[in-house]
């Protein structure tokens, strides 16, 4: 599709893949124009995205999120962020004991925008509901240049999940301290993930999480390797492009699946 909202700014035909869903920097134009555009944009953002927990008022859907479901949903983020007491700055800050921290104010970690710096206030939960919903346009600078996550419920996960990652839960309702561990094992299990180009197996859900936080999955399926050489890229990711090391044992899961179904033959090379 063609929609040139920034002037010319495009990459060049014959660039690399774009880093995915990059957003488009603002537009110039007038402002109901834009704000036109903005709407289009946004609708086609919505379309099918939207889940009926959308519905749901943030403040019951918050107190219903789980922090299991969010562990799982944090494997996106992990490609920037570590969120274990203590641990580095990598990408982006460490986010332990981020709800109910000061916006930008994660000690050690010295490459906030000033985007992010002047959003200012508080990380309650309700906040982080909408920055994690569309990062980019709620801090617009910001350089965590994820898209977002749509599902509303996986939101509110992900939310219990950082909540549990803190010196000092906020009770997300209920009278559940900590949010959500009263309510893990009723939860129901997260549908299966979209795995876009991916074939399934073991491990393709990690592997999916992990590198479609910076790029498209269809520049790894296009790859045919050996595990070694899988080890490589991985190890050059890292050190070119700043991704986040994978911990084992998730490494290993993620060179086994990438071996087994993008090696040298590439069985499942995508032909659209
Ligand atoms: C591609 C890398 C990347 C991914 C993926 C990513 N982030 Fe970030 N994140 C960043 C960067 C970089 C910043 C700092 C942004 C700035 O200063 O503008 C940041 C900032 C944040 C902040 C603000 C922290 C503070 O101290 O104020 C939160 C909260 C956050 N990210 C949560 C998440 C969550 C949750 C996910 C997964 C759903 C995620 N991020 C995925 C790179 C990323
Ligand atoms: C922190 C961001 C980030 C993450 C996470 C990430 N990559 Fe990349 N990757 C890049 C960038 C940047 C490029 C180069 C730009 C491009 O080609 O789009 C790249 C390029 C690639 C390429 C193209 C070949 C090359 O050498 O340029 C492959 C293959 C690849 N990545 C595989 C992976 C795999 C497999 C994972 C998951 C284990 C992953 N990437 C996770 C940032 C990332």
């Amino acid at each position: 599709m063609r929609r040139n909202r920034n002037g010319g700014a495009r990459p060049a035909r014959g660039a690399p893949p774009p880093l995915g869903r990059r957003a488009a920097p603002p537009c110039p134009l007038y402002p109901d124009v834009r704000r036109g555009l903005s709407l289009v944009v946004l609708g086609l953002a919505l379309a099918g995205a939207a889940t009926a927990a959308d519905e749901v008022p943030v403040k019951e859907r918050l107190a219903d999120g789980s922090a299991e479901r969010g562990r799982a949903a944090f494997l996106v983020c992990r490609a920037c962020h570590t969120i274990d007491q203590g641990a580095a700055h990598t990408i982006g800050p460490n986010l332990w004991g981020v709800v109910g921290r000061e916006v930008a104010s994660a000690e050690g970690y010295d490459r906030y925008t000033p985007a992010m710096s002047s959003y200012g206030g508080v990380w309650s939960p309700e906040r982080l509901d909408r920055y994690l919903r569309e990062p980019m346009a709620q801090v617009e600078g910001t350089t965590m240049v994820f898209p977002g996550v749509a599902d509303a419920r996986e939101r509110a996960d992900l939310v219990a999940w950082l909540n549990r990652n803190s010196p000092a839960p906020l009770d997300l309702g209920g009278g559940r301290a900590g949010g959500t561990q009263a309510r893990t094992e009723a939860s129901p299990p997260a549908p299966p993930r979209d795995l876009g180009l991916f074939v399934a197996g073991e491990g393709a859900v990690e592997t999916h999480a992990y590198c479609t936080a910076c790029h498209s999955e269809r520049i790894v399926a296009q790859q045919g390797l050996a595990r070694s050489g899988w080890d490589e890229l991985l190890a050059q990711m890292v050190e070119e492009h700043e991704m986040t090391p994978i911990e084992e044992p998730d490494r290993a899961r993620v060179l086994d699946y990438l071996a087994a179904h993008y090696g040298p033959e590439r069985p499942n090379f995508p032909r659209h």
